[in-house]
């Protein structure tokens, strides 16, 4: 039996290996939030858990996975049970500067997968307000109209005064994280948002800090997280109930 590592009304965290607690648990879920190792660095913890996105297709027809370009093409094969449907960049303040000899990298890549038809995936992308010039003219072109269905020009325009939310987004790195790579949440946030309806469950297979737990409470999702390593799914821990209410 799987015992969760911890538990609140809205979130769970498990203490092992996606690759032996995700089969156990037997779930389905709406959206599965990675962030896998990427087999990058020589971090203790970065290496590839060999079949994992096999693993989260058994519970999700929706993910939203983290990496590098090429993280996904050295995997690309990994990702056979998936469809790609678009990328999203996040770009950092700093960056990192690992290489001498590259570019300094300022943004890291969210790609969403998805299995089945398109129609039947959560999709809700975010409106923001439209930005308008000195002359009065919005300074974007996707206006939020109605819903396209191919006959172009038999609807009325309707300037709603909203657009679809960007595919780039400036947010910077979290300032004393507990993980090396945590994830901002207002980054996490907007994906889940998207892709998840509300009251509806994700599941982060690699949570390090509970980056993903937190966001979903944040935007009113439940969430399961597994994490192997004990110091961060300790640390997720002591975040996740810090951020619990005392009972009234
Ligand atoms: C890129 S980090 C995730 C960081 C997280 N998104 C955050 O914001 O804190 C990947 C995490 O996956 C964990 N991990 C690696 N292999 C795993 C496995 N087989 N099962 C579960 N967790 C694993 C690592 O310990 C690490 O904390």
């Amino acid at each position: 039996m799987t015992e969760p590592y911890y538990e609140d009304e809205t979130v769970t965290l498990y203490l092992g290996d996606m690759r032996e607690i995700l089969p156990a648990l037997n779930l389905q879920a709406d959206l599965v939030v990675a962030d896998p190792p990427y087999a990058e660095t020589s971090l203790a913890w970065d290496r590839w858990p060999e079949g994992w996105p096999a693993l989260a297709a058994t519970v999700a027809s929706s993910m939203w996975c983290f990496g590098s370009m090429r993280m996904f093409l050295q995997q690309r094969d990994e990702f056979a049970d998936w469809k790609l449907s678009q990328d999203y960049v996040r770009e950092k303040h700093n960056g990192s500067g690992f290489a001498r000899d590259r570019f300094r990298r300022v943004h890291e890549t969210a790609t969403h997968w998805y299995r089945g038809n398109w129609a039947d995936i959560h999709h809700d992308v975010p409106l923001i307000p439209a930005q308008f010039n000195a002359k009065g003219r919005t300074t974007s072109t996707s206006a939020v109209v109605v819903p396209h269905t191919g006959k172009i020009g038999e609807h009325a325009y309707t300037d709603a005064g909203m657009r679809l939310a960007r595919s780039v987004r400036r947010a910077p790195s979290v300032r004393r994280g507990i993980h090396p790579t945590q994830k901002p949440v207002e980054v996490v946030r907007e994906l889940i948002t998207y892709a998840c309806p509300p009251g509806g469950l994700v599941v982060d297979p690699f949570a390090g800090s509970g980056s993903t737990l937190d966001a979903a409470r944040q935007s009113g999702r439940r969430a399961i997280g597994i994490e192997a390593d004990e110091e961060y799914a300790e640390a997720a821990k002591r975040r996740l109930s810090s951020l619990v209410l005392p009972a009234a």
